[in-house]
């Protein structure tokens, strides 16, 4: 019989050659490249780690899902980092860990308010819908397109419980005002850091400051694992709830293949149970199974390792779309970092100046006919959106600059995947359309 260590490293070296002759470097052509704003980047390494994790076939959480969850964990200096299926199920599960009676009266419960923003992605909301909660909306501010603090302050009412807020496509809120104002409420924080994986304040990486923070790993993002999605927190217990939600809202933690970790398996009551029903099988909460599996995870763990190189190519790609949009400051108001922030652009993101004698969607119509690809904020206005009207949420004061960024604005991407043919290019097609005003 063959001998199959001979014979994996024999498909490992078929791989390197596979990803040599398939995914080989194709030369740009202007006008018939497209010019995406978002893609996969990656090597050999990362299709040898997925061609490893098939041929271990263990499937779910395994080796790999144990590497790449402690290189997260290092890379952010967080003490627990839970792998699951998507970003939006990394915000599912960050708020349902909030709803756990567990938590006693610090829990979420039906009818609370929390602090939330109408542009942006509606994942960073429907959790908070999903359980009863209100949302409530509050404007945000051009060009940070984060959260306006003094609005978000006056929104405060007895019934706050918590702020759920994404940094926008990389820029941090503020996130000491934020952290601020939770403590002075006794408020629970998460940070949607779906966008901004990379991006730092104050020095520090973001989605470590609250309570808990979640990361995708959707294509778009900036690494991937096709789907995925991460949860990070400091604190044991809300990773003891996250993971109780994530595994079906069994109260067990052992590992895959494992038993008996907490070592009272068969020694303890539980709800209206016999004595020393098998832990195994005791649930509670009401929880799905949303794990990721291993072959996601070999990806990710060799996609994180060219983390900080891709955050750099995004620093430098926001650099060139602002040399190419600042030659026309009458029409654009270009992106600002927040204060004390130094962000991991997830793209650029542009604002038509009031009286520009063009539309938002004159111009990216224009782009893309040209196949530069260009992306709204996302849901715009989610008050808006056919989903949202007449659902059980509140506008704090008023959404004028939201309403304005749902007319008016647009993103470019700013992936490591551009280069500057490409950019050469984008600059020459924006001249061509501005010149017709
Ligand atoms: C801010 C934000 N949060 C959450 C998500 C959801 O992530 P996923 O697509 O992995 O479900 C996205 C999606 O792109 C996002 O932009």
């Amino acid at each position: 019989m063959a001998d199959f260590k001979q014979l994996r490293k024999e498909i490992i070296a078929k791989t390197i050659e596979y990803h040599q002759a398939r995914f080989a470097k194709k030369e740009f052509i202007p006008g018939k490249t497209r010019v995406n704003y978002a893609g996969r980047v990656f090597d050999e390494e990362e299709i040898c780690n997925a061609v490893e994790a098939s041929l271990d076939f263990w499937l779910t959480e395994g080796r790999f899902s144990e590497e790449f969850s402690e290189k997260i964990a290092e890379f952010l200096e967080v003490d627990h980092v839970l792998l699951t299926n998507s970003g939006s199920s990394a915000n599912l599960l960050a708020f349902s860990a909030l709803t756990s009676e567990k938590l006693g009266d610090k829990r979420l419960k039906p009818g609370d308010e929390v602090i939330a923003v109408a542009a942006g992605f509606p994942a960073t909301v429907t959790p908070i819908l999903q359980y009863g909660l209100i949302p409530v909306f509050v404007d945000v501010d051009i060009p940070t397109y984060n959260i306006d603090v003094e609005m978000m302050r006056n929104a405060i009412t007895p019934k706050t419980r918590c702020i759920f807020l994404a940094h926008t496509l990389g820029n941090p809120f503020n996130i000491d005002a934020v952290m601020q104002l939770a403590e002075e409420h006794n408020l629970w924080v998460i940070e949607d850091n779906c966008d901004a994986f990379g991006s730092e304040y104050k020095g520090k990486k973001t989605g470590t400051y609250a309570h808990l923070s979640t990361i995708s790993f959707y294509p778009a993002h900036h690494i991937t694992t096709g789907e995925g999605g991460a949860i990070c927190t400091n604190d044991s217990q809300l990773a003891l709830l996250v993971r109780a939600f994530r595994d079906w809202g069994r109260d067990c933690y052992c590992a895959g293949g494992e038993n008996n970790t907490c070592g009272k398996r068969f020694s303890q009551q539980f709800g209206q149970l016999p004595f020393g029903f098998d832990h195994k099988y005791v649930y509670s909460e009401i929880g799905y199974n949303l794990k990721m599996t291993d072959i996601q995870a070999a990806i990710g763990a060799a996609q994180v390792d060219k983390l900080p190189g891709f955050c750099d190519r995004r620093k430098e790609n926001f650099q060139n779309w602002t040399k190419i949009f600042a030659k026309y400051p009458d029409y654009f108001i270009l992106p600002e970092a927040s204060e004390n922030s130094d962000p991991a652009w997830f793209a650029f993101i542009v604002t038509l100046k009031d009286g520009t004698p063009f539309t938002r969607d004159e111009l990216t119509g224009w782009l893309n006919k040209k196949l530069i690809e260009t992306r709204n904020l996302f849901a715009g206005n989610m008050t808006k959106q056919p989903g949202f009207v007449g659902k059980n949420w509140r506008i704090a004061d008023h959404l004028n600059d939201t309403d304005y960024i749902m007319n008016n604005t647009f993103f470019l991407g700013t992936y490591p995947g551009l280069t500057s043919e490409m950019f050469d290019y984008a600059e020459e097609m924006l001249e061509e359309f501005i010149k017709q005003y």
